[in-house]
């Protein structure tokens, strides 16, 4: 589903960063990131922004979204955030993959490419299950009409695309043989990210791959962590420590923290660590300085914790 939302005050995501969107669900309120693109022209004071929303079984705003959203509805939506972004100055080159909705940020970049006029070469390898599975297909088919702009459909259950299957350093040594040389924007699935990281580590390019994913990268929780308690300052709750991030144990202690991605990117969830050490599941650091602000979704705690929520 596409919605073209029409922000009250001037809201300009560079090309790549998102937004986040809030919903209220019976009474609780829930934020979203997604990523615009910007309607309306470059140079538009305060442009509309337009968003791509994949509708997941278990995602609650885009549920909400699928069955609510309608002409004239009012949303609120978060400042712009995010380093997904394109560099200062331009490569003369530039390569985009992309899988199901990860085209949206994606997709915002090469319009913002189009409107400043950029003149190098971009070219996008976009994963879908069959041509019927392509958002905005008018968009990209009128991108692809530049002279400097290129997209490879490649279908996973389709022949009508230029690719057949899930992404394949074959694809690129096909489309894109210069690949290892570019700069290289990947927005997905953590499969296909993790993936085309390999591949470029392998050619010794690791550097070149810029990447947003869609999941939160699986990381062992360590169950030497669990043990103590965590204490939840602001309600008084005060609950066994599982060993699982923050958010889940606060959520599974009937706390309804505010939170968006759930993944580390939109910063939503940012609380004060009081007391007591956490342990990053991304990286595996443990930090244990009081007063530090951390995103408890993406933070578990090690023994016990005191965390203001
Ligand atoms: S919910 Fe987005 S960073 Fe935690």
């Amino acid at each position: 589903m596409t919605i073209t939302v029409q922000p009250t005050q001037p809201c300009r995501p560079a090309p790549g960063q998102h937004v986040s969107v809030s919903v209220r669900v019976n009474g609780v309120r829930h934020t979203r990131c997604y990523s615009p693109t910007l309607v309306g022209g470059a140079s538009a004071r305060c442009p509309d922004l337009r968003f791509t929303i994949g509708r997941h079984p278990e995602g609650t705003v885009s549920r909400h979204l699928y069955e609510h959203a309608e002409v004239g509805g009012v949303l609120e939506l978060g400042p712009p955030a995010g380093e997904f972004v394109l560099p200062h100055p331009r490569p003369r080159r530039l390569l985009f993959i992309a899988a199901g909705s990860g085209l949206t940020p994606v997709l915002s970049m090469l319009t913002g490419l189009a409107a400043e006029g950029y003149d190098g070469s971009a070219v996008l390898v976009y994963y879908t299950r069959t041509p019927e599975h392509v958002p905005r297909r008018s968009e990209l088919d009128a991108l692809a009409e530049l002279p400097n702009v290129e997209i490879v459909h490649a279908h996973t259950r389709s022949d009508a695309g230029l690719l057949r299957g899930r992404f394949d350093p074959a694809h690129l040594t096909a489309v894109a043989p210069w690949y290892a040389d570019t700069p290289t924007y990947v927005c997905g699935p953590s499969e296909l990210v993790d993936r085309v990281r390999e591949v470029y580590a392998d050619r010794g390019s690791g550097a070149m791959v810029k990447t947003e994913e869609f999941t939160l990268p699986t990381v062992a929780l360590n169950p030497g962590d669990a043990g103590g308690e965590v204490s939840y300052a602001a309600s008084g709750v005060v609950a066994a420590n599982t060993g699982s991030t923050l958010l889940e144990q606060a959520e599974a202690a009937g706390l309804t923290p505010e939170h968006g991605c759930r993944m580390g990117i939109c910063h939503s969830c940012t609380a004060v660590r009081l007391s007591g050490c956490t342990r990053d599941v991304r990286t595996g650091d443990v930090d244990s300085e009081p007063g530090r602000r951390i995103q408890v979704c993406v933070n578990a705690p090690v023994g016990d914790v005191v965390v203001e929520l």
